[in-house]
């Protein structure tokens, strides 16, 4: 059984080894096959490539969650979101982060991200987002994807 376990790890570690080498997006397509969360069967066809990458309308969907305390063009208790793909952690100018999330030195991207929706207070110990995070692997996904496409300005959602 503990035989059975490690190798398990290793194939994992492998294919993370392996899929540092790609970039972001695709790494996060590679680890997500590896550890069995793209579940290729669930959705057939065309859609399965939409589901390693995420599905940015269901993500819309999800983002609801975040609407209590978030906003994409404003700032209400959490910060924005437009322009959140490659910003610094902490980075909306004039926003009261807490010292935690300003120190994470994490950037956002889809790895990031995924990571920090998982479990926000073990990922960021400290942060004030008072949010238990999304357990489904898939729902960050598609979420993730929402959020890639959220750019500040007039192309944005108004308010959303
Ligand atoms: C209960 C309110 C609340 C909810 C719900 C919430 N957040 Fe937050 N969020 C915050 C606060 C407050 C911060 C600032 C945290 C800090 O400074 O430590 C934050 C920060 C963040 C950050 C870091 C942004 C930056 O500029 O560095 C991300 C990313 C984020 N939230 C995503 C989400 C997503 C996605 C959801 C929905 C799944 C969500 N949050 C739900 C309150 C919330």
């Amino acid at each position: 059984m503990s035989a059975l376990v490690g190798s398990r790890v290793a194939a994992l570690a492998l294919a993370a080894g392996f899929a540092a080498a790609l970039c972001a997006p695709a790494r996060a397509a590679a680890v997500a096959e590896a550890t069995g969360v793209a579940t290729t069967g669930a959705r057939s066809g065309a859609a399965a490539g939409a589901t390693a990458r995420g599905d940015p309308a269901n993500g819309e969907r999800i983002y609801g969650r975040c609407l209590a305390c978030h906003a994409l063009q404003y700032d209400r208790t959490g910060p924005r979101h437009c322009g959140l793909f490659g910003r610094k952690a902490g980075g909306v100018p004039g926003f009261d982060y807490s010292e935690a999330m300003k120190r994470s030195g994490i950037v956002w991207n889809a790895v990031t991200l995924d990571r920090f929706l998982a479990n926000p207070l073990g990922t960021v110990p400290g942060t004030t987002m008072g949010y238990a995070g999304i357990a489904d692997a898939r729902e960050r996904a598609d979420l993730i994807a929402y959020l890639a496409k959220a750019k500040c300005g007039a192309a944005a959602n108004q308010g959303r």
